[in-house]
C-alpha cells in the first residue's frame, strides 16, 4: 500500500473517452493538487489535444512502460485496458483508481463511494474500484437510511443515460435521431436494438439466471460497500434515450418503520445529496437538472402503501461526475488526507 504525495504525479487512462474528459474538467474545478497531470489513451489518439489549466496537453498512447513515474492513476478504459495495465501500474508503486468492473469484486480491493464507506481505504494493494455507476447514486441515497434502520430488501429499476456506454453511444443516439427524423432507416451498431425513440431492458451480457451483468454488479456491489452480504437486491437495469444522468426508481424494506417524513429529514441532512421533494409544483429529479452537478438528486420520497417498512424513492445524478469521474476524484483526495 503506497502513500499518495501531497502533490502527486497523476495519470489520466483513457483520456478522450466520455468519464476520462470528465475527469480532467474535475480535476481542474476542484484544484485537485497535482504536481502534473498526463493523458493516455490508445495508439488511436497518441498526438490529439485535451484542455487542462489553461493549458492543452498533448494525449499519449499507453503501454506497459506508461506508468512507471506516477504516483496515482485514474484509470478510465474499460475493462480490457484495466486488467492489462493496472497491475503493472500497481506494481510500480502507482495508486490506480479504477473505474472499470475489472477488479471490483476482488477481496484485497476496496470498492469505495467517500461518503457511504471511507474506512474501506485503510486497507488496500495498490487498486481502488470505483463502483458501477448505478451503484454509486444508490447506495449514496440508501446509506444514510440504512443507518437509521437495517434495509432488508431493494428493489431497483434503473434509467440509465447513453454516455455510460461511452463516447461512440452518444454518437449513436445522435445520430439514430436525425436519421430517423430524416425518414431513414438505423442500422443499430453500439446496441442490439435501435437506442432513439426506445427504451432497452438489457445492460451487458444476460446470465443463465436472466439477470444482466449490470444488474448483478448492483446487487454484488450494493452488499460489498453496505458490507452486509444479506440485503436482498432486485435490480432490473434499463438503457433509455438520455445523453447524460441516470435515474432509478428504488424501493425498500428496512428492519423497523422510518417513515417519508423521517426519511426526507435524513436525506436533506446527509453529504452528497440534494433532496428535491416538492412533487405539487414539479419539484422532483431529472436527469436534464443533474448534469455537471456533484449531488444525487432524490425525489418522489413516499410510504409504501400496504408494506409498514417500505418507502419509494426516485434517485437521480450524472453518471459521468457521481457515477465515475468525480467518485474516482473523491477517493484520490480521501487518499491524500491519509
Ligand atoms: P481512444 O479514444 O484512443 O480509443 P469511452 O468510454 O468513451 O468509449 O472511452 C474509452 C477510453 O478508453 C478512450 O479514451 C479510449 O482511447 C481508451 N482506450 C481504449 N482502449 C485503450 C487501450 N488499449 N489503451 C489505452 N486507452 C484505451
Amino acid at each position: 500500500m503506497n502513500r499518495i504525495p501531497s502533490s502527486p504525479r497523476v495519470a489520466v487512462v483513457g483520456a478522450t473517452g466520455a468519464v476520462g474528459r470528465e475527469m480532467f474538467s474535475i480535476l481542474e474545478q476542484r484544484e485537485f493538487p497535482a504536481a502534473s497531470v498526463t493523458a493516455f489513451a490508445s495508439a488511436r489518439s497518441a498526438g490529439k489535444t485535451i484542455p487542462f489549466r489553461g493549458e492543452l496537453l498533448t494525449v499519449e498512447e499507453l503501454t506497459a512502460e506508461s506508468l512507471n513515474d506516477f504516483d496515482l492513476a485514474l484509470f478510465s478504459a474499460g475493462g480490457g485496458t484495466s486488467k492489462r495495465f493496472a497491475p503493472i501500474a500497481a506494481k510500480a508503486g502507482c495508486v490506480v483508481v479504477d473505474n472499470s468492473s475489472a477488479f471490483r469484486m476482488d477481496d484485497d480491493v476496496p470498492l469505495v463511494v467517500p461518503e457511504v464507506n471511507p474506512e474501506a481505504l485503510d486497507g488496500h494493494s495498490n487498486i481502488i474500484a470505483n463502483p458501477n455507476c448505478s451503484t454509486i447514486q444508490m447506495v449514496v441515497a440508501l446509506a444514510p437510511l440504512n443507518k437509521v434502520s437495517r434495509i432488508e430488501r431493494i428493489i431497483v429499476s434503473t434509467y440509465q443515460a447513453v454516455s455510460g456506454t461511452g463516447q461512440a453511444a452518444i454518437d449513436e443516439l445522435m445520430s439514430q435521431a436525425y436519421t430517423i427524423q430524416a425518414g431513414d432507416d438505423v442500422t443499430p451498431q453500439v446496441y442490439p436494438k435501435q437506442i432513439a425513440y426506445n427504451v432497452l431492458p438489457h445492460i451487458d451480457d444476460f446470465l443463465d439466471s436472466g439477470f444482466t451483468k449490470e444488474e448483478m454488479k448492483m446487487v454484488n456491489e450494493t452488499r460489498k460497500i453496505l458490507n452486509d452480504q444479506s440485503i436482498a437486491v432486485n435490480a432490473t437495469t434499463v438503457r433509455v434515450p438520455v445523453v447524460r444522468g441516470h435515474s432509478e426508481s428504488v424501493y425498500i424494506e428496512t428492519q423497523t418503520r422510518i417513515g417519508a417524513a423521517k426519511a426526507r429529514e435524513v436525506l436533506s441532512a446527509s453529504d452528497g445529496i440534494r433532496l428535491v421533494d416538492e412533487p405539487e409544483t414539479g419539484g422532483y429529479p431529472v436527469p436534464l437538472d443533474c448534469a455537471g452537478q456533484d449531488d444525487t438528486l432524490v425525489g418522489r420520497v413516499r410510504d409504501d402503501l400496504d408494506a409498514e417498512t417500505g418507502l419509494s424513492l426516485w434517485v437521480v445524478a450524472d453518471n459521468l461526475r457521481k457515477g465515475a469521474a468525480l467518485n474516482a476524484v473523491q477517493i484520490a483526495e480521501l487518499l491524500l488526507d491519509r
